[in-house]
């Protein structure tokens, strides 16, 4: 989880917009990649699932401090939804999401349709073992191995030099820093800061499913995570401790509404039972039909 690349950016600052391309097949975009490798650009990479937010667009900020042409990617992934999962009710509205991209500083975005991404003949699954069986990956069998297709799919498609990924998703983060590395794909991997509600509650794309009454609860996920996190500052370090901590900030949410509070390795994704290296406290909630999940990064 924590290549040196990652670390510490300053909070990017709001950059001017650029003239942004809009492109929806691999032939196009393909075009594009050529002409900026001829003129000798760099690119970084944000890829997305749409609905974006502040947290997206915070990320196309941070791509954008690199000094090299931006492109963003907006793809609801079908391969890391399962079957009972929100496949169809994920919020889509592509023209949205390009106003907002066209007010950042976006180069090119690249809206592929599913064929583009999973023509027919596709047969390749990427998958990692792991760091993928633990928290997300166990309660959602398959997600990363989605995830990890895509995401190298969309690598091989887009060549980027540096791709940006939020750490609200921190097993994702993990997860992706190791394809990077155990497929050597040539690129320096950002992990943007999670942006936050004034109340805490981190940003989502399935906030907007939240009913007022769970609206209002939402937040002491981030509350008892950050309540663990002090427990570990003021020197507790058995996973014990600190998840009861967590959990207890942390009322409004019912035992049977956790679906996972773990401390796990930042490397490895399993479950410690102490704090000795860097770790993650990470927690998904279910609130009405909604999961939410969040973390915290326990490091010296
Ligand atoms: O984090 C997301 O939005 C998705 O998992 C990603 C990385 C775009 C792959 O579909």
């Amino acid at each position: 989880l924590r290549p040196a690349e990652q670390d510490r950016i300053e909070a990017p600052e709001q950059a001017r917009p650029r003239d942004m391309k809009f492109v929806t097949t691999l032939s196009d975009l393909s075009a594009e990649r050529e002409r900026l490798r001829r003129a000798g650009r760099s690119v970084a990479f944000v890829p997305t699932m749409g609905a974006l937010h502040e947290g997206h667009l915070s990320l196309v900020r941070l791509a954008a401090k690199s000094e090299s042409t931006v492109v963003v990617s907006i793809f609801v992934n079908p391969t890391q939804f399962a079957p009972n999962e929100d496949f169809t009710r994920y919020p889509r509205d592509v023209e949205r999401d390009r106003a907002l991209l066209e007010k950042e500083p976006v180069d090119l975005l690249f809206a592929p349709a599913p064929e583009e991404i999973y023509p027919k003949g596709f047969r390749s699954t990427v998958h990692i073992a792991e760091l993928t069986e633990t928290m997300e990956g166990a309660v959602r069998p398959g997600h990363f191995d989605g995830v990890a297709t895509v995401v190298a799919r969309l690598f091989g498609l887009v060549r980027p030099d540096v791709a940006v990924f939020g750490r609200k998703d921190g097993q994702q983060c993990a997860v992706i820093a190791r394809l990077v590395e155990d497929l050597a794909i040539p690129v320096r991997l950002l992990f943007g800061e999670t942006v936050r509600e004034k109340d805490g509650l981190a940003l989502s794309s399935r906030n907007a499913y939240l009913s007022p009454g769970d609206r209002r609860r939402a937040p002491a996920l981030y509350r008892g995570l950050s309540a663990g996190l002090e427990a570990w500052r003021r020197g507790a370090l058995e996973a014990e401790q600190i998840t009861q901590t967590a959990r207890a900030a942390a009322p409004e949410i019912a035992a049977s509404e956790w679906d996972y509070l773990v401390v796990a390795d930042a490397g490895t994704m399993q479950p410690v039972a102490s704090v000795e290296r860097a770790a993650m406290l990470a927690g998904a909630v279910r609130l009405g039909d909604t999961r939410l999940i969040d973390n915290v990064i326990l490091e010296a």
